[in-house]
């Protein structure tokens, strides 16, 4: 397997095709984005410690029968894939309320949430990722209505793996996001699972340990996030 042209530049990560039509790699570089891409930073080692992050929880989803892109690590900074295509919308579950949840209905930041909340936005910066819903994605036939379904109930299904995962390491999964993509006629997880796109608090101190550190300025970012890879017992090194 090779590694060819440079595909696409996001925020945090560059795509690179191989000379495998249906795989992909991943950088994941050090650079950090916020509120859209309006507040950016580099951070040292943060490109290493995610992509052992997503990693990690990407086989311990397939391990637990969610389908996934993910084929393995290739060095510090880089993940081979599957190629996806990749659908617009991005898919959040939320177990505490924070974020914009507390903004747009005036909820108290950290009430726990029972069932857990799912919204669907429209992956747009430009938009500033608006929330959507079911009516939007048929009309402008941003996915297909089974994949509607089948979004949801990944997204719950990965919500129950997970807040026992990160339970066990004493961490509450407050909320994440998740990004979907088609493979030969199959829905299967892409993106990323790194503390970029979840909350994190300690269990018992609801200290921030994920990208809110640098939404809001509290330093220690990728601290933080090497904190949470050691207590998952994930090897960083
Ligand atoms: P929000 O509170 O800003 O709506 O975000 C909810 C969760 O989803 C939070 O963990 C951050 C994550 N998220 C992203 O990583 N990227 C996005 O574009 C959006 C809308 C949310
Ligand atoms: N990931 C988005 C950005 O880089 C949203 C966020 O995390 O605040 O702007």
């Amino acid at each position: 397997m090779e590694k060819r042209e440079q595909l696409y530049t996001g925020k945090a990560k560059t795509v690179y095709a191989t000379d495998e039509p249906d795989h992909l790699i991943l950088h994941f570089r050090n650079d950090t984005s916020a509120f859209d891409g309006e507040k950016v930073a580099q951070l040292d080692r943060k490109g290493r410690v995610n992509n052992r992050f997503n990693a990690f929880i990407m086989e311990r989803l397939a391990e637990a029968g969610i389908p996934t892109h993910f084929e393995r690590l290739l060095g510090d900074e880089e993940a081979l894939v599957k190629r996806l295509e990749m659908l617009p919308v991005e898919c959040v579950v939320r177990n505490y309320a924070a974020g914009s949840l507390c903004r747009r209905l005036g909820v108290e930041e950290g009430l726990a949430l029972e069932p857990p909340v799912f919204e669907f936005f429209l992956k747009n910066d430009a938009l500033h990722d608006p929330m959507i819903n079911e009516s939007h994605i048929r009309t402008f036939r941003w996915a297909t209505d089974d994949e509607v379904v089948e979004m949801k109930d990944l997204s719950l299904r990965i919500n129950g793996i997970l807040t026992r995962l990160f339970a066990d390491a004493g961490l509450l999964l407050v909320d994440f996001k998740l990004e979907f993509g088609r493979f030969h006629g199959r829905l299967l997880l892409g993106d990323e699972f790194s503390p970029d796109g979840c909350r994190l608090w300690d269990a018992e101190t609801r200290t921030r340990l994920d990208k809110d550190r640098f939404r809001q300025g509290l330093g220690g970012v990728v601290e933080a996030y090497e904190e949470v890879a050691r207590r998952l017992g994930i090897p960083l090194d």
